[in-house]
């Protein structure tokens, strides 16, 4: 394993009615003015909206609205929040929903702290913000694990990059099951994918040997296949749900990435596709990640293989690493397809006159990848999702 320091500083509580339970206590701690944000609305059809609510203003405290946070949220909407937050001296964001709204907080708690524009600052000067109002999550659909770290996924519009910029951990999150009951089952899929995602691009990162933080990877994807199953046969299964919304956290919370430099070459390349098609992170993922395993043989064969028998249960029967890292992928390729997720651009209507190049061009090459991608390689793999 590589050298490593641990330490998380994020809250959890876990479970149904933990927004009751554990919120009340947070908010004594923090100022009386409050950003509630929140996104295109779902949280008002479920009754979460009403239930936070009424839980601030029995706390005594002054709430500022910022909403209709979009998926894929802008940095033009990252400025909107910290106006607002600057103009209301917001002691305290909560943020109300799944990552988007969870992200874009994160930078509106920097960049409502400083005069300096914040892209500029993290991108040209290379700077790191370092002063935040402090921030709650409650998560209302699992999947990308953003409550659990600092990194958002901002896309500007401008620059056409959808792109990392760091912001604030939160100091709490809530991750109850039951208010994630509403999400669409297109959602459940695709932030479960996501996931998965996460877990297979932090495993296939270096030291390439099995290791603990590999160990409970393998875990954990276990886990997630079994239970994106289980949620289809019932999407009431609120067992499955939290399962679901734990492992959505644990890909996120450090431990898998232990003693590792990750892979994320697959999310750097959806990132890009997202910055210039807006479409939807995890079935972006779902179109992307088996071709771009194919380009990453023979140099990953040996993590693939792993997983071929590790996670999905393919017998090794005396087959050598190429043929079980072919049959992972074959794997992976039918459970995208079982679960309904899209297999092409075109499912995704992604249309051809898409600016391929500029995607592969404009996408970070990352350093714990397999395979050291060019751009040429990367537009081929995007050229055979079409
Ligand atoms: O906006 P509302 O009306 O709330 O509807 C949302 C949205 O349309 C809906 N939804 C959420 N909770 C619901 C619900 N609908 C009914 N009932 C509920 N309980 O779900 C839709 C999608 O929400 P969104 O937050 O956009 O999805 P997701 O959680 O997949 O987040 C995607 C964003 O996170 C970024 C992605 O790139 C994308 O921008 N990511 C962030 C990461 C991070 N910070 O660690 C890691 C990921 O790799 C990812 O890049
Ligand atoms: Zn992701």
């Amino acid at each position: 394993m590589n050298t490593f320091t641990y330490s998380y500083p994020v809250k959890v509580y876990f479970g149904e009615k933990a927004a009751a339970s554990s919120l009340p206590a947070e908010l004594a701690k923090v100022g009386s003015n409050v950003l509630l944000a929140y996104g295109g609305g779902s949280i008002k059809k479920n009754g979460v909206y009403d239930e936070l609510l009424d839980i601030l203003k029995k706390a005594g405290k002054s709430v500022t609205e910022f909403t209709g946070i979009m998926s894929n949220p802008t940095y033009e909407k990252v400025l909107e929040g910290a106006n607002l937050a600057k103009e209301n001296s917001i002691d305290f964001i909560l943020a109300v929903g799944g990552g988007s709204v969870i992200d874009c907080c994160k930078i509106v708690s920097a960049q409502a702290k400083m005069d300096a524009d914040i892209w500029e600052f993290e991108y040209t000067e290379h700077g790191s913000p370092s002063d935040f109002i402090p921030m709650g999550a409650v998560v209302t659909a699992f999947g990308t694990g953003a409550e659990m770290n600092n990194g958002a996924v901002i896309t500007n519009t401008e620059k056409m990059m959808k792109s990392p910029l760091w912001g604030a951990f939160y100091d709490f999150a809530i991750l109850d099951p039951a208010y994630t009951m509403t999400m669409p089952m297109k959602q459940v899929i695709s932030g479960s994918f996501d996931s998965l995602s996460h877990s297979m691009e932090t495993y296939m990162g270096s030291p390439r040997e099995l290791n603990l933080s590999d160990e409970i990877n393998e875990a954990t994807q276990r886990n997630i296949i079994r239970n994106i199953r289980a949620t289809i046969k019932n999407p009431n299964d609120i067992q499955a749900r939290s399962e679901l919304i734990w492992a959505a956290a644990m890909a996120e919370n450090g431990i898998l990435k232990i003693g590792k430099v990750t892979d994320f070459q697959c999310h750097m390349l959806e990132h890009q596709l997202g910055a210039y098609t807006d479409c939807n992170h995890g079935q972006g993922l779902a179109v992307l990640h088996p071709v771009l395993y194919r380009h990453m043989m023979p140099e990953a064969n040996k993590q693939f293989a792993r997983l071929a028998v590790n996670v999905w249960g393919i017998k090794p029967d005396g087959k050598n690493e190429e043929t079980l890292a072919n049959d992972f992928v074959d794997a992976l390729t039918l459970f995208i397809k079982e679960i309904g997720l899209p297999t092409s651009f075109a499912e995704m209507g992604i249309g051809e006159d898409t600016d391929f190049k500029a995607i592969a061009d404009s996408t970070i090459l990352t350093g714990g990848c397999a395979k050291k991608f060019t751009k040429e390689e990367l537009l081929e793999v995007l050229t055979s999702c079409k």
